[in-house]
């Protein structure tokens, strides 16, 4: 944690404008459950994805008063602007230079408008690199030191976010297997089968609302959840075979697993006291067609989901024209107005521009 204070506000610049895009991701091993402050109950790992990603921009005014100016899709947005103010409280002891500028911030995603994926991920990541970027120029931090902080501060803001920091594959928490994991910020992780390296992920859009029941209150759920100590060592036991199955290559294990890992979450929120239940009809309907359409075709496809009715189909690259003609034909119906999303395994955020004055 101390490795993370800034304490030195000398070198800022008193002008800086800073954009970086950065992804979404899919977890594999999931996490849910958490800890005060950001705290995973569990280590997890995702995939980093490529096409979903936000694009954000900040644009610094040294100022002796702090304020926030917030843009969504080139709009003034002011319905966000609570959940940045919290963040910023959160890293208010990190990043104590923030509170010297002026801030206009400029953000969108490249997914549709409330598709029901997350942009928290995408979005506090984005967030933090940007920040971080004037640190880097300020303090001339290293490529490592920049992206772990970066990673260490987009967890403040959401837990899933430190992963998207690194592709092709982020780890978050504290797992013997995985060295330098650790529950602070996420790490990448690459030692795996090649055939995992440009894996496809096709969403399905199934129900594009606001979800009932937020992810932060279903992680507040697992707290005095019956079942949550198996959930946690089951997770720690998944990421142990996981580690093997993505070295391998071995995709039937990586099927049972993931699947499993899917199904288990949302078994969590059926459990939960009060219960709920985020799939809809056409969630399962997409589940047992993947299902079908993998046994009669034999086409290592697997399904997993994150919180929320949308599906995420998950497969080799080879298998694109199979899967996607399967998707026109048989799963679109179970879509909102038919949409579904083609993205893939992806390398991390991009800078795009920098300027300091
Ligand atoms: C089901 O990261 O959205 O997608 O930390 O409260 O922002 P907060 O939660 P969030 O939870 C993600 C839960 C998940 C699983 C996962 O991504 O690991």
């Amino acid at each position: 944690m101390q490795e993370f204070i800034c304490s030195s506000i000398k070198n800022f610049p008193s002008s800086a404008k800073v954009s970086w895009t950065s992804p979404s991701n899919i977890a594999l091993v999931k996490y849910w459950g958490k800890k005060p402050i950001q705290l995973p109950a569990n280590p997890s790992l995702s995939f980093t994805l490529n096409n979903c990603y936000t694009k954000t921009e900040i644009e610094f005014k040294k100022s002796s008063s702090f304020s926030i100016e917030l843009y969504v899709d080139g709009q003034k947005n002011t319905s966000f602007l609570e959940k940045i103010e919290t963040f910023f409280s959160r890293i208010k002891e990190f990043c104590p230079y923030l509170f010297n500028y002026q801030l206009t911030i400029h953000t969108e995603n490249t997914f549709p408008h409330s598709s029901g994926i997350a942009s928290s991920a995408s979005g506090m990541s984005a967030l933090s690199l940007c920040i971080l970027s004037i640190e880097k120029y300020a303090n001339n931090l290293s490529e490592s030191q920049f992206y772990k902080k970066a990673s260490f501060i987009s967890r403040l803001g959401s837990g899933s976010a430190c992963r998207s920091v690194y592709g092709p594959i982020g780890i978050w928490g504290n797992h013997n297997s995985f060295s330098g994991s650790n529950n602070e910020f996420a790490i990448s992780y690459d030692a795996v089968h090649p055939i995992f390296k440009n894996y496809q992920d096709t969403i399905l859009l199934v129900d594009k609302g606001k979800k009932q029941v937020s992810s932060t209150v279903g992680h507040k759920l697992m707290n005095n959840h019956p079942f949550s100590s198996l959930r946690y060592n089951q997770a720690n036991h998944n990421l142990i075979k996981l580690k093997e199955i993505l070295s391998d290559g071995d995709l039937d294990s990586f099927i049972q697993l993931v699947e499993s890992e899917a199904l288990t979450l949302h078994s969590m929120m059926m459990t939960s006291e009060p219960y709920f239940i985020l799939m809809k009809p056409n969630t399962l309907s997409i589940i047992e067609k993947t299902w079908e359409f993998r046994k009669e075709n034999n086409v290592p496809v697997c399904i997993t989901l994150d919180a929320g009715a949308n599906v995420h189909l998950l497969y080799p690259d080879q298998e694109k024209d199979n899967v996607l003609s399967f998707v026109k034909d048989k799963l679109v119906v179970y879509c909102e107005n038919q949409q579904y999303i083609c993205d893939r395994v992806g390398n991390g955020p991009t800078l795009i521009k920098e300027h300091y004055a």
